[in-house]
């Protein structure tokens, strides 16, 4: 199977993390891709109507996206402990954390492009301000989550989204007020995986 990627994206981060915490990430070609919502990439295009990574190519031809739905799909092709918990809160908990996550990076990701992609002349400062806020209350929630425990869904979209923060927002100093996110995330991005999926 075939990945398209780009190392800054978190959602590409993901897929990766888990690739490589479940052992499949040497069944996977990753094929590098440089795109935006304004330059879309006729390749990923042509696997994607979205244009989006990442996109994941099966061998048998038939293309997934989301970050969600590839990683469940590759959660499904391992014999270790899942990642994607089957039942009880323990699922619940690592699904709706995804969720949270995933609305966090929406916001960022848009934040990113409403800052440097948009044209200067154009930029919306109440439409960053509206997104930032979505992208500090959800780190006061995980602040007051206990993230310990198995690695899972969540707590790797929870780690993916931190590295993010500090790749394309280093002066947001999300650390400051969240001391045990900041705490639990020093210990996870040490992981092999974390520090193999690095952005670039
Ligand atoms: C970024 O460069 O920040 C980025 C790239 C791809 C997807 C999301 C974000």
């Amino acid at each position: 199977m075939k990945l398209y990627y780009a190392t800054a994206s978190p959602f590409v981060r993901k897929v990766m993390v888990l690739a490589i915490e479940t052992g499949l990430i040497d069944d996977i070609e990753l094929v590098k891709v440089a795109l935006s919502p304004v330059q879309p990439d006729a390749d990923v295009c042509a696997d994607n109507p979205l244009g989006k990574i990442p996109t994941l190519v099966r061998d048998d031809g038939g293309a997934l996206f989301d970050s969600r739905v590839i990683c469940e799909y590759l959660d499904g092709l391992h014999d270790g402990p899942r990642m994607f918990p089957e039942s009880g809160e323990a699922r619940w908990t690592a699904l709706r954390r995804q969720a949270l996550v995933d609305g966090i990076l929406d916001a960022a990701v848009s934040t990113r492009y409403e800052t440097f992609l948009r044209p200067e002349e154009l930029r919306w400062r109440d439409w960053v301000d509206g997104q930032m806020g979505k992208v500090r209350r959800g780190l006061d929630v995980l602040e007051g989550e206990r993230l310990n425990g198995a690695i899972d869904i969540g707590t790797i979209a929870v780690a993916c989204m931190l590295g993010y923060l500090d790749f394309r927002f280093p002066d947001e100093g999300w650390r400051d007020a969240r001391p045990g996110l900041a705490a639990w995330y020093e210990e996870m991005a040490a992981r092999p995986a974390m520090t193999r999926t690095v952005p670039e």
